[in-house]
């Protein structure tokens, strides 16, 4: 017996009586329809098809074919071994926090804003690093988006001309709050940078206030036009140390350390960093290029 042929014969019936008889609460009338509609790959996880073979088929004697009813013990022990369990899940569990799955928007352009973060959630992000923020405010040229491209390819990414966000850090602070009351479900992450030790702890603190579930320490952003700021501090393991512990200090909030790839070894920070309390590094922020003119 053929099953894709046997399962066109079924008349689809709307409350179907193969499943409403069913003794062991199976749904052979979906299972035939998943024979049909080619998808037998997942037909055999609405059925039992051991407990199929031994049943007396009241299914069968039910089912309102007028020429005789469709086969359904036999459509079951013909199925392929099932592929599909229940729904599949791409959920995490990273330092601690639920994530609906393991795709993040990192700290940069692309996250710099409410809107920006809101409609990545609703498109189904699971969590979003927030542009990087703290108490200086570069003064920039806006916009700063380049495409970087290759070899004739018109984008292959976006060039980081970058230094923290340009918003104010009450602003900032504002979209945090706003982002977590309307997406509760998903995963804030908050990059902050400070310029002294309390700069750190306080931006800890303001950013676990405002509703954030990890904190990312920019140790790593290339683009500062100031001394001792951004990846100046991810060369030294001494200050990534210092400034983890400060952060830890200010919050009790997972915390990530990132990383600049600019460097011989990033090992030594990040052990630097895991030294002063972080529960996990980020790799990595912006690979610095040089080009020949
Ligand atoms: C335009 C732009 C702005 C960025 N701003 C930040 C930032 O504010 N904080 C930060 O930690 N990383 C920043 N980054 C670095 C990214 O988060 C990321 O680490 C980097 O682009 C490397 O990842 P990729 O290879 O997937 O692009 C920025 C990157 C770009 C392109």
């Amino acid at each position: 017996m053929n099953i894709r042929d046997e399962s066109a014969r079924c008349l689809l019936c709307a409350n179907a009586k193969c499943t409403e008889v069913c003794p062991n609460g199976f749904d052979p009338a979906r299972m035939i329809r998943a024979v049909r509609f080619d998808n037998a790959r997942c037909a055999a996880k609405y059925v039992n098809t051991d407990i199929c073979a031994v049943c007396d088929g009241k299914c069968e004697r039910e089912c309102i074919h007028p020429d005789f009813p469709i086969r359904i013990r036999k459509t079951a022990s013909a199925l392929p071994a099932c592929e599909y369990t229940d729904k599949p899940s791409l959920e995490i569990d990273f330092m601690g926090i639920k994530c609906e799955n393991p795709f993040f928007l990192s700290s940069s352009i692309v996250a710099g804003n409410y809107e920006m973060c809101a409609n990545a959630f609703r498109m189904g992000w699971a969590g979003a690093v927030f542009k990087t923020i703290g108490f200086i405010k570069p003064d920039e040229t806006s916009p700063r988006f380049d495409a970087i491209r290759k070899e004739g390819t018109p984008f292959v990414g976006f060039k980081n001309l970058e230094q923290i966000s340009d918003h104010s850090l009450e602003e900032n602070l504002s979209y945090l709050r706003r982002l977590k009351d309307d997406f509760p479900n998903k995963v804030i992450v908050a990059s902050i940078m400070g310029e002294t030790d309390e700069e750190w702890t306080e931006l800890a603190k303001l950013v676990t206030d405002a509703g954030a579930d990890i904190i990312e320490c920019n140790f790593s952003c290339p683009q500062m036009v100031d001394e001792g700021l951004g990846s100046d501090v991810g060369q030294n393991p001494d200050l990534v140390k210092c400034y983890t512990e400060c952060v830890k200090k200010g919050s009790s909030l997972p915390v990530l350390a990132k990383m600049t790839p600019n460097i011989g070894n990033m090992e030594v920070p990040a052990i630097a960093a895991v030294k002063g309390g972080a529960d996990g590094i980020a790799a990595i922020n912006t690979i610095k290029m040089y080009f020949r003119i």
